[in-house]
């Protein structure tokens, strides 16, 4: 594109693997058919409808989430065979460990949706003057932020070993999920923000770290979404919530969420980058 520059200064070798582009109008694409997928959170809102969507398109989905979930119900409900529930909890390296073990079981683990998370509001000083106790900040950064990078780096010590796909080379791909609470924290939102500024924070240094054995890392920072998370407002909160949406001025479908999922596993050139998916929504402070 710019000879004059290559030519004067031609680039370094760089540390990941080059491959020629396709001629235009073709693309290369991870297929998910024959692909074992684990979805985190896959019980429920965001992560069941990607479990969906993912098994629509012949990938064997193992749900990965709380043994006090509907995961048992959403596995049987997928379309097509060899699809599981794995009970963990995605902040517990055995129980992680073991649900990766089950899915390398059933073929060649190629795709991980990471969705399983939680946010417990609070300020960082209560009405009553008293700090947020630290177990409470913990405890949403251990799920959201330390469970995502569990799952990711026992997913992609087994991606590791794959043979690369014969039409993209790849080994595999990760999708995280942040929020766009990591760029516009509400009040309130400290926990939750500082957990998802960290998914975002760690979704380059991820993708150049795994790089070189050609496994792909993403983050979709979600608005609102309707799931059963946003579902135990009020109507009128609700109302509120969804007027504040540019356009279009209403909550996310998860399926438009599982469609963006889907494009990133499948678009190969996807990669280092976190993608807003919102109605062009920027939180206010409340
Ligand atoms: N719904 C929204 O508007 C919205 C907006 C931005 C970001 N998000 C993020 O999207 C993700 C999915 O949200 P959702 O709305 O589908 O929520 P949801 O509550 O419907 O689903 C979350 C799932 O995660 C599971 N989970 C919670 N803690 C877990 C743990 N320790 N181990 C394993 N599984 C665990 C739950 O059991 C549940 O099935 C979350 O990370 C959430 O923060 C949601």
């Amino acid at each position: 594109m710019y000879p004059g520059v290559w030519a004067a200064q031609p680039p370094a070798a760089l540390p990941y693997p080059s491959r020629a582009a396709k001629p235009a109008r073709e693309y290369e694409r991870l297929d998910p058919r024959g692909a074992v997928a684990i979805v985190t959170g896959g019980a429920s809102g965001l992560g069941a409808a990607t479990a969906q969507a993912l098994a629509e398109r012949g990938a064997t989905v193992v749900i990965l989430d709380l043994p006090t979930s509907r995961g048992e119900q959403t596995a049987q409900s997928l379309p097509g065979d060899g699809h599981a529930f794995h009970p963990a909890d995605v902040q517990d390296p055995e129980q992680v460990q073991a649900a990766v073990q089950a899915a390398t079981a059933r073929g060649p683990l190629r795709i991980l949706v990471n969705c399983a998370g939680i946010g417990t509001p609070g300020k960082v000083v209560g009405r009553n003057g008293t700090p947020m106790p630290l177990p409470q900040f913990a405890k949403v950064v251990g799920v959201n932020l330390i469970g995502t990078f569990n799952v990711t780096r026992l997913t992609a010590a087994a991606m590791v070993t794959n043979e690369p796909t014969p039409d993209t080379g790849e080994r595999g791909v990760i999708v995280n999920t942040a929020s766009i609470a990591a760029f516009d924290g509400q009040i309130g939102q400290a926990s939750y923000s500082a957990s998802k500024g960290g998914i975002v924070g760690m979704t380059l240094p991820l993708a150049r770290d795994l790089a070189a054995s050609s496994i792909r890392v993403c983050t979709i920072a979600p608005g609102i979404f309707d799931t059963p998370l946003m579902n135990s407002a009020p109507e009128n909160v609700k109302a509120v919530l969804a007027a504040g949406v540019p356009n279009p001025s209403r909550f996310g479908n998860p399926a438009e969420y599982a469609a963006l999922a889907l494009h990133i596993i499948e678009n190969a050139y996807l990669n280092g980058e976190v993608i807003r998916l919102d109605g062009a929504l920027r939180m206010p402070p409340r």
